[in-house]
């Protein structure tokens, strides 16, 4: 860090701790100046040095303000280092605990960087992702596409389970009675199995945009998928939604069966043209694709 850098995390640092032990007002600290240096590379380490000065201050350990204060001063802290990045808490292995989805997908990251590109497709729009894994894709969309509300949904108790701590650790709320911030979308996380679902759940999210990364992986998966199709396509009282789903193409028949049966279900669809900016660390090699299937009650469908 340089001098001056140094100087001014130093400041800011003393100013947080002042404020917080002799309990000031909250919009009195200085925020603004905290999220331009957490542009830094070493904002990480400023906010751990935050948290040392003030909850975990041995005066405050000890004697602290009330815990509705430092609970509100900390939500604060936390919405902070979220901005424009995503950050997840995932497995380290490919499959565990029974499933693939603790782990974020490289199509999950490709539908992500197309999403950033063309925000116009999900703001102020509905969205239902099915088979949201981690919640990379979902959590980019939430903050810089503006979508009005997003479902996350997922079939695995576990899966579930981290991508709610996933939602929470990027500043999003799911507690129904929390007043959501302007611009920010009311994210809910749902169980749903698409063996299980029926034409009514679906109904209810009343989604505008559906979409998937990573589901064609095997000829059950895909079948099933296809069944929440039909019935999302049936259950529709908007107009149109459409379905995008990002799959990487490991073998010749990847996609083959998918396309085969949106053929006889009667779906429109097309590949979407590949996005130019690369944002996210992913196999540079593998071919992935974005298909667009337009969910309208066709003849067969
Ligand atoms: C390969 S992972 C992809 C996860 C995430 N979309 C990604 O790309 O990183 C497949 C996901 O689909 C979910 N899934 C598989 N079968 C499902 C079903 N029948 N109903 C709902 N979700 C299912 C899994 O739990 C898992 O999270």
């Amino acid at each position: 860090m340089a001098p001056e850098d140094h100087e001014g995390a130093t400041s800011l640092l003393q100013s947080f701790e002042r404020r917080f032990l002799a309990a000031r007002a909250l919009p009195s600290f200085p925020w603004q100046s905290l999220e331009e240096k957490l542009k830094d590379p070493s904002g990480s380490e400023l906010l751990l040095a935050i948290l040392q000065k003030t909850v975990k201050h041995p005066v405050c350990v000890q004697h602290g303000p009330s815990v509705k204060y430092a609970r509100c001063f900390l939500s604060k802290l936390i919405k902070k280092p979220s901005g424009n990045s995503v950050t997840l808490s995932e497995s380290t292995a490919i499959v565990s605990h029974g499933t693939t989805g603790l782990v974020t997908w490289d199509a999950a990251l490709y539908l992500a960087e197309w999403a950033i590109e063309n925000p116009a497709v999900f703001t102020n729009r509905t969205i239902l992702e099915l088979g949201s894994g981690a919640g990379l894709t979902g959590l980019a969309i939430c903050k810089a596409c503006y979508p009005r509300a997003y479902v996350f949904s997922d079939c695995h108790a576990q899966v579930l389970e981290q991508l709610r701590g996933n939602v929470l650790l990027n500043g999003f709320s799911l507690d129904p009675h929390t007043p959501i911030d302007a611009g920010s979308p009311k994210v809910t996380v749902a169980q749903l199995d698409w063996d299980e679902v029926t034409a009514s759940q679906l109904s209810a999210f009343q989604a505008d945009v559906v979409i998937a990364a990573d589901v064609l992986y095997c000829w059950e998966v895909t079948l099933s998928l296809v069944r929440v199709l039909k019935m999302l396509a049936h259950c529709q009282r908007k107009n149109t939604a459409d379905f995008y789903v990002a799959y990487t193409i490991r073998s010749q028949d990847t996609g083959k069966l998918f396309i085969t049966e949106l053929d006889r279900a009667g779906f429109s669809w097309e590949e979407v043209p590949p996005h130019t900016g690369k944002l996210f660390p992913y196999e540079e090699q593998s071919t992935i694709v974005i298909l667009k299937i337009m969910l309208t009650a066709r003849h067969g469908v």
